[in-house]
């Protein structure tokens, strides 16, 4: 899922089920959401994760993002870092 503000395109709610996980599922979906954005030519994509979400921080490092930022108790009052998507990185 992504959301909209002013061209900047945010990856959300990205899940594998418990079950599948660890079988490039994540990934695949990751990228096909990117490729999609791209079609839009976004300002920028970015996300927020958990700081120990392990999984989700290796996962987005590995497929073209970059931390841009890290804040203290969001919403969800847990801190964020945020990362954002790098085209050169990426391909
Ligand atoms: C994060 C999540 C979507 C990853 O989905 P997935 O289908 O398991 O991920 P993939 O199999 O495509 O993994 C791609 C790469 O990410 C990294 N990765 C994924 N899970 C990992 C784990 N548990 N430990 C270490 N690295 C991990 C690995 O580099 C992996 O590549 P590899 O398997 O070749 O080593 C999944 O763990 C999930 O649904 N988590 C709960 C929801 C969540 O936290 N979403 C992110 C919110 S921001």
């Amino acid at each position: 899922m992504a959301l909209v503000k002013k061209e900047k395109y945010e990856i959300c709610a990205l899940v594998v089920h418990k079950s599948y996980r660890r079988k490039g599922i994540g990934k695949r979906l990751l990228m096909h959401t990117i490729q999609k954005l791209k079609e839009l030519n976004p300002k920028e994509i970015f996300l927020s994760v958990s700081q120990y979400n392990i999984p989700a921080l290796i996962l987005y490092l590995k497929n073209g993002f970059v931390i841009v930022d890290f804040k203290k108790k969001v919403f969800d009052g847990l801190d964020r870092v945020y990362m954002r998507e790098e085209d050169n990185l990426l391909f």
